[in-house]
């Protein structure tokens, strides 16, 4: 099928930009949430992302509009094809958007100059992938400690912080193991351990169940509950309902864009 001729004006029509003071709660339904501009990690309004093809622009994205607060633990559902990596990368700050504002932790991404975006990603964001990624000559403790090489910090401290999170996600003993000597749900605690390595206050996982077995999928949401409940900010794909039960927020895309954002677990009021 042909891709569809898109133009971001048309789509955008009165959603054009709005001033930072108007991004506010969405009003009615209580199982929309939108977090408060003070609280909020990720602000985003009014995202589209068209791809050049070969048959012309292709929006991958339309109209995306959502807050996330700090805390929040967020499933993000949806078919093959819906935008759910794209919207992924944009928020990892990975690909750029064609249209729309992404405010990351307090700053405008766009603004900002491409070592000020490095900086801000590497300190507040984690990626976990579908296929561990991690690089084979070189042992867990080495692959976990790999992202500090760029950040000016001694071998040993880089040393005692990888292994210190290599025992967080249970693999105490491990260090010295190589990637291809351990079970894919090992591999991707070690692609986890490496993600947090920079103490970020968002952890961005896409699909990262998507090659284990139930169990071992089971035994890697736990670990992302425990996370999210030392405080740090939670979003990740899935195309499983029984995954997205871990998560306390349900987003879900269709044909580009947001078409449902319900609230699955309460915290207990205090
Ligand atoms: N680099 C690209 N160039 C052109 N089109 C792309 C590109 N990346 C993605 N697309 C298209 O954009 C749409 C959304 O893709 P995306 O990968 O975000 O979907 P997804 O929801 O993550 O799907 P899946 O569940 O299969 O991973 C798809 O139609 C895809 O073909
Ligand atoms: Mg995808």
């Amino acid at each position: 099928m042909a891709a569809e001729q898109y133009s971001v004006q048309a789509e955008l029509g009165e959603a054009s930009p709005k001033p930072a003071e108007s991004i506010a709660p969405r009003p009615s339904a209580s199982s929309w949430r939108t977090a408060t501009i003070s609280d909020a990690v990720i602000r985003i309004e009014g995202l589209h992302k068209l791809y050049e093809t070969s048959a012309g622009l292709f929006p991958a994205l339309k109209d995306v509009s959502l807050n996330i607060a700090a805390g929040e633990f967020v499933a993000i559902m949806g078919p093959s094809g819906s935008g759910k990596s794209t919207f992924m990368n944009l928020l990892g700050c990975l690909d750029k958007p064609s249209a729309g504002r992404y405010v990351l932790d307090g700053r405008d991404v766009e603004k900002l100059g491409k070592d000020e975006l490095a900086l801000l990603r590497n300190r507040t964001i984690g990626f976990v992938f579908q296929g561990f990624n991690l690089l084979p000559r070189m042992s867990l403790l080495e692959n976990v400690a790999l992202p500090l090489i760029y950040c000016g910090i001694t071998s040993d401290e880089r040393q005692q912080r990888a292994q210190a999170l290599l025992s967080k996600v249970g693999l105490d003993g491990y260090a010295a193991s190589m990637p291809n000597k351990i079970s894919g749900g090992q591999q991707q605690r070690v692609a986890i351990a490496r993600a947090l390595i920079n103490r970020p206050r968002l952890l961005l996982a896409d699909e990262p169940t998507g090659n284990l077995d139930s169990q071992t999928s089971k035994e890697i949401m736990a670990l992302f509950e425990g996370l999210n409940s030392e405080g740090i900010t939670i979003v990740l794909v899935t195309h499983e309902p029984d995954i997205a039960q871990y998560a306390k927020r349900q987003v879900r895309f269709f044909d580009g864009r947001v078409v449902s954002d319900q609230i699955t677990h309460q915290e207990a009021a205090v």
